[in-house]
């Protein structure tokens, strides 16, 4: 299979990518991604010499560019996007820009490469397309059959693009299929989000910034058993249908902190409270319910505590890949290579 990865040089698609070409030895993937901050080649420095790999540095906002493509692969996983919540709140219009526009391109030029919709296209989007849940009801959880209520600019921009993505499917029965996940964690996660600039920043002998009253959790998931589920989905999954993925495995943001002092060695005198993230979700929580009955995922490298040390320790293995980008060093290069976006 022919694969058409939008994305592939963020956090989630360089993972993908590595997963596939390491578990589907007859897969090729072409990667389309327009390198922004996040979109970084030396995600995967590793593997640009397997000639089942193919770069296409373009925009998913480009429909002469995205048709072609279409007509060259079997399949879509849609992952480019937008994807830190604290940049929406400050400007969101790159957010719709490229994750409503840049969705509804995609399928414009899918429709147009593949009238008769043979090719499935996944669209990977987010549990915070469904709001929040209270703290005082862990009984609640997240499921398909939740209604949508998004509370940041970033994720009324990922559900604006579930709704385009649910209304190719339904109007020209294209073979769609939606996931929404809870917060993942692994390497090569842009050290803006918390775990790895949690880390980081104790390896710099610096403080890490806790919002709030640090009572809001997460569903922490690995980012493997993530591109596993996601590989599943497209290789199993009914069209039209949409799958939650999560790892049952509720924490919050201060217990999280705790459990990185620790394996850091550090005390906790290095946790700077801040004001609060505007309208911060207070719990996300994922029943995975449908995806383990109907297509047999499982996560299986998600156990807690022994994923976040994983995590911890390749950052700790890792400091040029993060040095570089916190630096911004790495921006300077590509530019040179590809332009700015
Ligand atoms: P990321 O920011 O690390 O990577 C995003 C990638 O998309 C980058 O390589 C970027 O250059 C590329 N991109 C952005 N806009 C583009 C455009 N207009 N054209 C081409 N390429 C573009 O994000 P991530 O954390 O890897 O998330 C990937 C996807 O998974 C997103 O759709 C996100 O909403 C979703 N998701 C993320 C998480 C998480 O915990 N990180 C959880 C659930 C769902
Ligand atoms: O749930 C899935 C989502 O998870 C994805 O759709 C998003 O793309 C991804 O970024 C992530 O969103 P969050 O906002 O949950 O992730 P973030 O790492 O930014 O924050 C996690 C929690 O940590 C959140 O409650 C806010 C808190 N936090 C975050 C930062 C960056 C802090 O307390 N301090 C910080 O400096």
């Amino acid at each position: 299979m022919n694969i058409l990865l939008t994305g592939g040089s963020g956090f989630i698609g360089s993972n993908f990518v590595r997963l596939v070409l390491r578990e589907r030895p007859d897969y090729r993937v072409t990667n389309l991604d327009c390198l922004t901050y996040s979109g970084n080649p030396e995600n995967l420095a590793d593997i640009e010499d397997d000639d089942r790999y193919t770069f296409v540095h373009g925009n998913i906002c480009d429909l002469e560019l995205c048709t072609k493509l279409m007509h060259d692969c079997d399949a879509v996983v849609h992952m480019a996007a937008e994807s830190h919540v604290d940049r929406s709140i400050i400007d969101a219009r790159p957010f719709v820009e490229s994750n409503v526009l840049g969705t509804q391109t995609l399928l414009d030029a899918l429709r147009r490469a593949d009238p008769g919709g043979t090719k499935r296209f996944v669209h990977v989007s987010t549990d915070e397309v469904f709001g929040d849940l209270p703290l005082d009801k862990p009984e609640e959880l997240f499921s398909e059959t939740t209604p949508y209520a998004p509370s940041s600019p970033y994720s009324a921009s990922k559900a604006g693009s579930d709704m385009v993505a649910r209304a190719y499917a339904h109007t020209f029965g294209m073979p769609v299929m939606i996931t929404n996940c809870s917060n993942n964690h692994g390497p090569y996660q842009f050290p803006e989000k918390v775990i790895p600039l949690f880390v980081t920043n104790l390896i710099e002998g610096k403080k890490v910034p806790l919002y709030g009253d640090g009572k809001n959790v997460r569903d922490w998931l690995h980012v493997e058993d993530h591109c596993e589920a996601v590989l599943t989905v497209l290789e199993k999954g009914t069209p039209g249908e949409q799958y939650c993925i999560g790892g049952n495995n509720e924490r919050s943001n201060l217990e999280l902190t705790h459990a990185i002092l620790e394996l850091m060695g550090k005390g906790e005198d290095m946790i700077e409270p801040v004001t609060d993230r505007l309208g911060h979700d207070r719990r996300y929580a994922i029943d995975a319910t449908k995806i383990k009955r109907d297509l047999g995922w499982e996560p299986t490298r998600s156990a807690w505590p022994q994923a976040l040390e994983h995590t911890v320790k390749w950052y700790v293995d890792h400091p040029r890949w993060w040095q570089n980008v916190k630096s911004g060093a790495y921006r300077e290069y590509y530019a040179k290579q590809y332009g700015t976006r």
